[in-house]
């Protein structure tokens, strides 16, 4: 009795977690979910976001460079995507003259849009369930080592097959790890062009200050052009802009490329995830960052130098201490158990069950097994390979298979890519910082990792330097050469066979070698065998959670994991309580862009032009009707990276905004989503275009879109 008593309330205590805004849906199944979108406000049909026999919304939105989201908006296949997507090609047309970054960029005539030769975006056009065909032969009784045989077999037997009917990119995508297959065609456009984009200080606005913050105040947009055969291209279907804005309380929907979530992993598994390997990372990222912090203060010129690794590490640092916090307030370890133990009261009921039952009692051996690996994967990359000699000496290292038999065009070919890595590396390296990352990171690595189970070069350091970091380090940079550009230079430039030797004497190169020839030997391969015997248990885990939600959740709708293919996920606008006696609003305004603003802080310039334009209060149609300038808002939809970019839409399925980061409170939503906290942050579009229209005077832009005033 007492059990009952105990499942009910446990299954209770979960169903309050499962709450409409949660969940990423395959657009081809939204039927589904269309009472409940029309049921929170939507005015629109399931089939005017996605449909295969009429033009729809999914014919609008694009993967973009491989990792982000953009969104068509006018009849000429303008794009729009976030600054931070568009970065790279930003970049790479700034020169010192033309510094697009710093001023902004504005084609002002179609013939001054920008070439980016390798950006592609990506449209889906149609996806169809193939799960039959793929697990065709399949059975209860196959292997896991069979089963991925035959998988991999039949996958690649349909895609051969179907290609030849299609002028589509074929591919087959698993879902629900590997419980579903579908297989998608999708449409590759190689020319894309860049368009326009605001100046940093606008298109990253509170830098990584504000990242992952609000209240954010950040014009994260960028514009692109799709063309076909030379000319705009012109798509089945664009989004129109609504100048309406939102209201607390709105439905929302967001469409776009979700990269990776893990929802229903087991509670060892977020256990390891969030207390055991994101707080050595976040306290590894927290010591490399200070000495960043510490140089880049003192010296504008090692403060640009180090942006971007700044930004690179910053960010995730900042997204994982979110998670470890959002996993801890939230309970989601004790959540986690709670559901395991209705799942196990589920497998008891039946017989055919015991296999469920079984692979979630099997997940903490592996998972126990894994952590060592894990652990020695960990320190590798975020400590060894942070520092920048040693990164730098693992790719010099490509040289060590070079013999006097090495063909002297494959030689060719390493030294001229070794030299772009050597120019890049030499561009931006500051050694006084990289010492100091050197002499923190081994000492934490050689304290973390046993005597036993660590690279030679770490046990080195206690035999020849009596344990003394410092000496090693200064002996390491006393004799490497590859410090210095002149000396790397000259190693290139007159490299033969022979030299191989003295290259893998260099003090950086020995330890490269060693970290590397660790890993290789130790870790790599038991790490795969984890991964493995993981991915088969999270499979049968899945499908036990399959069967078992619908039977003891019937409210619950299942989704797939996040997995890089078009979603559809819904929400309601609207501010949240990120902790006691705090309450955030759901907008910001241009007049935060004035409270924040600090000549001295980078993050934080406010150009004159924007000024100007606040000072006249020169907003135009796209003032809010409270008559202020509208920045940015939050709502409750559920995303992750890769929506970086989304169209956010409103109830009419016109655009308000788009995606651009989450409020990292909630960042655990890609292991446990709790709808009270994890919120998504978009760009206001009136933003968008007020920067577009007035700020730049780019108005044959505005006049190719369609606006719902
Ligand atoms: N946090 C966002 C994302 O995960 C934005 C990152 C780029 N912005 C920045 N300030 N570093 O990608
Ligand atoms: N900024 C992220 C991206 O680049 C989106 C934020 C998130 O992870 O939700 O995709």
């Amino acid at each position: 009795m007492k059990k009952v008593f105990l499942t009910i309330l446990t299954s209770l205590l979960f169903v309050t977690v499962l709450r409409a805004d949660e969940g990423m849906w395959i657009p081809a199944l939204l039927q589904r979910n269309e009472a409940e979108m029309q049921a929170m406000g939507m005015k629109i049909t399931a089939d005017d976001i996605y449909s295969i026999n009429n033009s729809s919304m999914k014919d609008a939105v694009v993967l973009f460079g491989g990792g982000c989201t953009g969104e068509i908006v006018s009849d000429q296949g303008l794009l729009l995507t976030n600054h931070h997507c568009g970065f790279d090609w930003i970049q790479k047309h700034s020169t010192i003259e033309h510094d697009y970054l710093t001023e902004g960029f504005w084609a002002m005539t179609l013939e001054e849009e920008l070439e980016c030769p390798g950006l592609k975006a990506i449209m889906l056009k149609n996806m169809v369930d193939v799960t039959e065909k793929i697990l065709f032969n399949v059975s209860d009784e196959t292997t896991d080592e069979e089963r991925a045989k035959l998988v991999k077999e039949n996958i690649n037997k349909l895609v051969e097959e179907m290609q030849k009917e299609t002028e589509y990119k074929v591919s087959v995508e698993s879902f629900y790890q590997g419980n579903q297959y579908f297989l998608m065609y999708n449409e590759v456009f190689n020319d894309v062009r860049m368009v326009g984009a605001p100046p940093s200080n606008i298109g990253k606005f509170g830098g990584d200050t504000d990242n992952w913050v609000w209240p954010r105040h950040t014009g994260d947009f960028s514009i692109f052009r799709i063309y076909k055969d030379g000319k705009p291209y012109k798509p089945d279907y664009h989004f129109t802009i609504s100048l309406k804005g939102v209201e607390e309380g709105d439905f929302t929907f967001v469409f776009g490329y979700p990269a990776r979530t893990n929802e229903y992993l087991p509670a060892v598994a977020v256990n390891q995830e969030a207390n055991v390997i994101y707080p050595v990372v976040v306290d590894l990222r927290t010591q490399i960052l200070n000495i960043y912090n510490k140089y880049q203060e003192k010296d504008a010129k090692v403060r640009i130098q180090y942006a971007s690794k700044h930004a690179g590490l910053g960010n995730g640092w900042k997204k994982w201490m979110g998670v470890i916090e959002g996993i801890r307030n939230f309970k989601g370890i004790e959540k986690k158990e709670a559901f395991e133990q209705a799942y196990n009261d589920w497998c008891m009921h039946a017989r055919n069950r015991m296999k469920y039952m079984h692979a979630l009692r099997d997940f903490a051996p592996v998972y126990e097994e894994y952590e060592k690996y894990r652990m020695a994967t960990t320190y590798f990359t975020e400590a060894g390979l942070s520092i920048e000699i040693i990164e730098f000496a693992a790719n010099m290292a490509k040289l060590s298979g070079v013999t006097k038999d090495t063909p002297q065009e494959e030689i060719d070919k390493i030294i001229s890519e070794l030299k772009e890595v050597s120019n890049a590396f030499f561009k931006d390296y500051y050694q006084p910082i990289d010492e100091e990352v050197a002499l923190t990171m081994l000492e934490v690595y050689r304290a973390a990792q046993p005597e036993d189970f660590r690279p030679e070069i770490l046990n080195e350091i206690d035999k020849k330097f009596k344990g003394d970091v410092k000496a090693y380090v200064d002996y390491l940079f006393g004799k490497t050469m590859l410090t210095s550009e002149e000396k790397v230079n000259k190693f290139l430039d007159e490299f033969k066979p022979s030299k191989v030797k003295k290259l893998e004497k260099d003090p950086a190169v020995v330890a490269a070698n060693s970290m590397m020839d660790f890993y290789v030997e130790n870790v790599m391969a038991k790490s795969r065998e984890c991964n493995t015997k993981i991915n088969n248990l999270r499979r049968v885990y899945m499908e036990g959670q399959m069967k078992m939600i619908p039977e003891v959740y019937p409210e619950k709708r299942l989704y797939p994991d996040a997995n890089f293919t078009l979603r559809v996920t819904y929400g309601k606008v609207g501010g949240f309580k990120p902790k006691d006696a705090v309450t955030y609003g759901y907008f910001t305004t241009l007049d935060g862009i004035m409270q924040k603003e600090n000549p001295d802080i980078y993050d934080y310039v406010v150009t004159d032009r924007l000024h100007e334009l606040y000072d006249a209060k020169d907003y135009g149609r796209y003032a809010d009707k409270d008559g202020t300038m509208h920045v940015a808002f939050i709502a409750g939809n559920h995303t992750t990276g890769g929506n970086s970019g989304s169209p956010i839409l409103n109830a009419e399925g016109k655009l308000l905004g788009l995606n651009f980061d989450r409020t990292w409170e909630g960042t655990m939503s890609d292991l446990i989503y709790d709808p009270s906290i994890c919120k998504n942050i978009s760009v206001d579009i009136r933003y968008v275009l007020f920067l577009i229209d007035k700020y730049a005077g780019c108005t044959r832009l505005i006049e190719e879109m369609t606006i719902d005033e």
